[in-house]
Parts: structure tokens; C-alpha cells; sequence
């Protein structure tokens, strides 16, 4: 069993796996786990879709990649990334990507091998089980609070996973493409995706999973005011 501090150290985006299905009371178990993650007012916003059947992420991601080759970039409920990138996390975020692809030795100008790479994520990194998070439309009208909640609610889910040997991917590219997973989960019309997370057990022997981009020192992040 590992400890809090353990498993936030430990815990790293994996993005290879064994074509091993984690069995459902292990799933179970992480999420009851997640069910105890604070909300405020105690909403409890996450509405959450345990998929493992195999035909169904396939579907799902069938149509996300028919849907970018079409030349659509997005159809989401919720924008993830910032519209303007400003420094210090413009560069954080080409650092990060730069030293994934430099690792995999994917050339700056292989467009290809690239866009594959990030298909892969619709291919679910060959993983068996995806929980996709929703929340309800009325919730993120307006109001983004129950983003926080349902953003520690991942949280929990990656650290309750780890204890378990289950390793994890939390994945925003689902996020732009919220409207295509909810139509093809034929989920309730009330319900808008927020993002997703791969759980399944890691290939160790991959180079993708041995990737473990820094942290900034924590002065850069912290102000101390004593
Ligand atoms: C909300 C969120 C969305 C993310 N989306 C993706 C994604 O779509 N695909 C992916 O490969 N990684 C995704 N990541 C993983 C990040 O790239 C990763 O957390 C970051 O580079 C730090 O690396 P680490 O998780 O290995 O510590 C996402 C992470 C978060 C928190």
C-alpha cells in the first residue's frame, strides 16, 4: 500500500497498455474511493460512465478520429485550454511536448507520426477502461465552479488507481470532443462531457511510459507570505 505523498510522487500519465481488462470491482472500488472527493455544497457534480466494453470505445473512437479527419478541430461543451497562451505556461506546455516527442526520436516537422501519436489517445493507449466524466449542462451555465470539483474527482480517481496498481491517463483531448462521445454513449441530453480518464495496466516495456516531464521548483508556484 502506498502512502498519499507516495502515490501523488509515483503517479505519472501513462500512455501504453496491456490488452488486459482491470476486472469491475477493482473499477468499483476506485471509484467508491472517488465517491469521498469534497464538492462544494456537496454537489457531487460528476456523472460518471464506467465504459470497459471493447466495441463501445471503439465506437467512441471511430468517430472522434472520422470527426478531426473531416477537418473539424473541436466540438466540446467546454473549452480546456487556454485561447491565448501567455508565458510561463506557453512554454511549460512546449517543453513538456517537445521532450515527448524527442524521447519517441519524432522529428519537430513529422506531422505525421504526430497526429498518430495523438490518435492514440482515441485508441485509448490500448487500455480496456475509460471512465468519462459529465456533469450536468445547468451546472457550467455560467458558473464554473463544479470544474474544481470534478477536476479533484480525477484526482482521486488517478491516486485510488495507483494504490491499486492501476495505472492511469487523464485526457482533455476527449474534452474537444465532448459532443461526439456523448452522442455516441447516448448519454441523457442534460449531460455535458468534461474530460476522461484511461485506467488500465501499464506496458512497462514501453519508452512512452518511462516519460516523466518536471516539475517547476516550488518557488515558482508558491508564495510563502509568513
Ligand atoms: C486535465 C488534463 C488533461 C490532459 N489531457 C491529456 C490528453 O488528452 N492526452 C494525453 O496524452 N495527456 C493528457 N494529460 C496528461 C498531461 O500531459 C500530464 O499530466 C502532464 O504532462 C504531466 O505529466 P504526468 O501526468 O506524467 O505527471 C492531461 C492532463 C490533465 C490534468
Amino acid at each position: 500500500m502506498s502512502s498519499v505523498q507516495e502515490a501523488l510522487k509515483n503517479r505519472s500519465s501513462k500512455r501504453a497498455y496491456l490488452d488486459k481488462t482491470v476486472p469491475k470491482k477493482t473499477i468499483e472500488k476506485i471509484l467508491l474511493a472517488a465517491q469521498n472527493t469534497p464538492s462544494g455544497a456537496n454537489m457531487q457534480p460528476w456523472v460518471t460512465y464506467a465504459v470497459s466494453d471493447k466495441a463501445t470505445l471503439k465506437k467512441v473512437g471511430d468517430a472522434i478520429i472520422e470527426t478531426m479527419n473531416s477537418g473539424v478541430e473541436n466540438d466540446q461543451f467546454i473549452q480546456y485550454y487556454p485561447l491565448k497562451w501567455v508565458n510561463p505556461y506557453k512554454k511549460r506546455r512546449i517543453v513538456t511536448g517537445a521532450g515527448l516527442y524527442k524521447l519517441m526520436g519524432v522529428d519537430r516537422k513529422d506531422n505525421e507520426t504526430r497526429i498518430k501519436m495523438w490518435h492514440d489517445n482515441f485508441r485509448w493507449f490500448g487500455a480496456s477502461n475509460v471512465i468519462f466524466v459529465f456533469t450536468h449542462k445547468a451546472n457550467i451555465d455560467g458558473a464554473q465552479g463544479v470544474l474544481l470539483d470534478c477536476g479533484a474527482y480525477m484526482q482521486s480517481i488517478m491516486l485510488a488507481a495507483q494504490e491499486l496498481g492501476i495505472s492511469s491517463c487523464p485526457q482533455g483531448s476527449t474534452t474537444e470532443f465532448g459532443r461526439i462521445v456523448a452522442r455516441e454513449l447516448g448519454v441523457s441530453d442534460n449531460l455535458a462531457l468534461l474530460y476522461s480518464v484511461v485506467l488500465g495496466y501499464e506496458d512497462k516495456d514501453a519508452k512512452i511510459n518511462s516519460y516523466q516531464p518536471e516539475r517547476v521548483a516550488l518557488d515558482e508556484s508558491v508564495t510563502f507570505i509568513d
